[in-house]
């Protein structure tokens, strides 16, 4: 990956990580840049490279050291085809979405410890008898630096604290069915990794110098968080398809209609994100550059799957614990908890 840290602040028309950069970039040109940070920082190469490093990362887990960033350079014109205040707005969303980090991984730990203590310990580290973290996972130490540098970003840009609104995160919760519990709860960890890597991606698209250097490194941690579960989740559920997501994000779905005070279903996140993004406050320009910041990585999401046949995931990952686990039997565990 391209060293950041030694770029200068850019003046009109030079060249930064997305592209050239203007002071007053209209939707066309985000656009372009989008396509150019999706082409340097989510190849279907880099893809690869990412899930096939995860053998050796659960046998020596080590964080991906940053590169030395210039905090105190990142200033307001590094900004551009957007106003500061909906960036500081978004900023303050971001911040409140990325904690508390330590809560998602231990749930995520708990929903993966009995068929996958491997992955469990790779999310969410290990525990004592009573529950207490004796090691970080891998995905929380490299997680938890992303609140500190969104709260540093913003103190430069808005010239004081962030004000910022405490969530707890949701915790395991056992339906009887554990390999549907964690299926689905598998779909949201994906879903999420996915959000952040196209709000970060789409953020760069806007900005320059300091600042979309420090968003870079958020963003490459994010990717590499993104593929390991998907291709994981590939791996431990074979027999999955397009028509199993679907059927699980709608049961999930019909769940919360039921259960109102239920938190538990795709929408209720989205619902979530929208609101904690300042979404309304939005000019329908960044609408339209954010979605096809989706549809940028999702395309090469998808042309990645193509390569994550069962052979070649069993050779990286192993024989599944327990065989494989049908997919229809899948729906209907799932749909029996309802
Ligand atoms: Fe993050
Ligand atoms: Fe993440």
């Amino acid at each position: 990956m391209t060293s950041i840290t030694t770029l200068p602040i850019l003046s009109h028309g030079e060249e930064d990580l997305a592209g050239r950069w203007l002071p007053d970039l209209g939707p066309i040109y985000i656009k372009q840049r989008v396509e150019r940070l999706t082409r340097r920082y989510i190849t279907v190469e880099h893809l690869r490279d990412r899930i096939a490093e995860l053998p050796q990362q659960f046998h020596c887990p080590k964080p991906r050291p940053w590169s030395s960033l210039r905090w105190n350079a990142i200033a307001a014109d590094q900004i551009s085809g957007i106003s500061v205040e909906t960036f500081c707005a978004i900023l303050q969303g971001t911040i409140n979405t990325e904690a508390p980090i330590h809560g998602y991984t231990q749930a995520s730990r708990q929903y993966l410890t009995h068929y996958y203590p491997r992955m469990a310990r790779f999310v969410g580290g290990t525990v004592d008898a009573a529950g207490q973290t004796t090691s970080p996972g891998l995905w929380e130490l490299e997680e938890k630096r992303h609140t500190p540098a969104l709260i540093a970003i913003y103190k430069q840009l808005a010239g004081k604290k962030p004000v910022l609104v405490p969530y707890a995160a949701r915790p395991y919760t056992s339906s009887g069915a554990p390999r549907a519990d964690l299926y689905r709860h598998g779909l949201h960890r994906i879903a999420t990794e996915y959000g952040a890597t196209c709000l970060y991606l789409w953020m760069m698209a806007y900005t320059t110098g300091p600042l979309q250097a420090v968003l870079g490194e958020l963003l490459i941690d994010e990717i590499n968080h993104m593929t390991k579960f998907w291709g994981f989740g590939r791996w431990a559920y074979p027999q999955t398809n397009l028509g199993t997501i679907a059927s699980t994000l709608t049961q999930a779905t019909v769940r919360k209609w039921r259960q109102p005070g239920l938190q538990g279903s795709l929408l209720h996140t989205l619902r979530r994100m929208t609101q904690e993004l300042a979404w309304g406050q939005w000019h329908v320009s960044h609408q339209l550059t954010f979605l096809y910041s989706f549809d940028q990585v999702m395309r090469v999401l998808w042309h990645w799957d193509q390569s994550l046949t069962p052979s070649y995931l069993e050779a990286l990952l192993g024989d599944r614990p327990g065989g494989n686990y049908n997919a229809d039997q899948l729906v209907q565990d799932s749909a029996n908890r309802l």
